[in-house]
């Protein structure tokens, strides 16, 4: 921390920057976060939007952060009410820039912000999307290796299958990205393929091993 004097004299408390990389997100994130189930998700969603930030050409430490860190707070601020608005202060205190900040709170659509950069778009389209080819994963004995859009899209119509996933954010999230769903879909298997053990999930050689 820097505490600069004002010209009359008041110190006002201005946090160091914080250097954007997926190394300082990582360790912001798991000083809120102990669940497991909640630093899968974020891994998870951390992997579509990083792809999609390599495949862009954009500053993929940049996209990392922010998805690591869109529901950083989720843990401490469980309600609406809370999450993530009152994260935003806690990620101020910690130097993290603006751009990061509001593309953390760009996810929530009760703030009804702007998501007006590819960034905040891409972070909404793989938030709920991720969550749920997670979910298809867990009751597969493959995990996600022989996943297809087909089957994922199937369970989408199925309400009872993951209900806590918002499906319209699913297909609002595609639309705003302008890809197609089947793609959007395949990308993001692709994307959670290599860290299918860090997200729980079984692989072909458990459903080998089994047989
Ligand atoms: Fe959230
Ligand atoms: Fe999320």
């Amino acid at each position: 921390m820097r505490v600069p004097r004002g010209g009359d004299g008041s110190r006002a408390i201005v946090p160091e920057p914080m250097e954007v990389t997926r190394e300082n997100a990582w360790a912001t994130l798991t000083r809120y976060t102990k669940s497991e189930a909640l630093l899968r998700h974020a891994l998870a969603v951390e992997a579509g939007v990083r792809a999609y930030g390599h495949k862009l050409g954009e500053d993929e430490e940049l996209w990392s952060a922010v998805a690591l860190l869109h529901d950083f707070d989720y843990e401490i601020h469980p309600t609406l009410d809370q999450h993530p608005q009152d994260g935003a202060s806690i990620l101020r205190e910690e130097g993290w820039p603006e751009e990061v900040v509001e593309s953390v709170l760009s996810h929530a659509e009760h703030l009804a912000r702007p998501r007006d950069t590819p960034l905040k778009r891409t972070l909404f389209a793989c938030d709920e999307l991720s969550g749920f080819i997670h979910a298809c994963g867990l009751v597969r004995p493959d995990g996600i290796d022989s996943l297809e859009p087909k089957s994922v899209r199937k369970k989408l119509k199925q309400p009872s299958f993951a209900a806590g996933v918002h499906r319209d954010e699913v297909y609002q999230g595609a639309e705003l990205i302008g890809v197609d769903l089947d793609e959007h879909i395949a990308f993001l298997i692709a994307a959670l393929r290599p860290i299918a053990r860090d997200l729980g999930l079984r692989t072909t050689a458990d459903a080998t091993a089994a047989t």
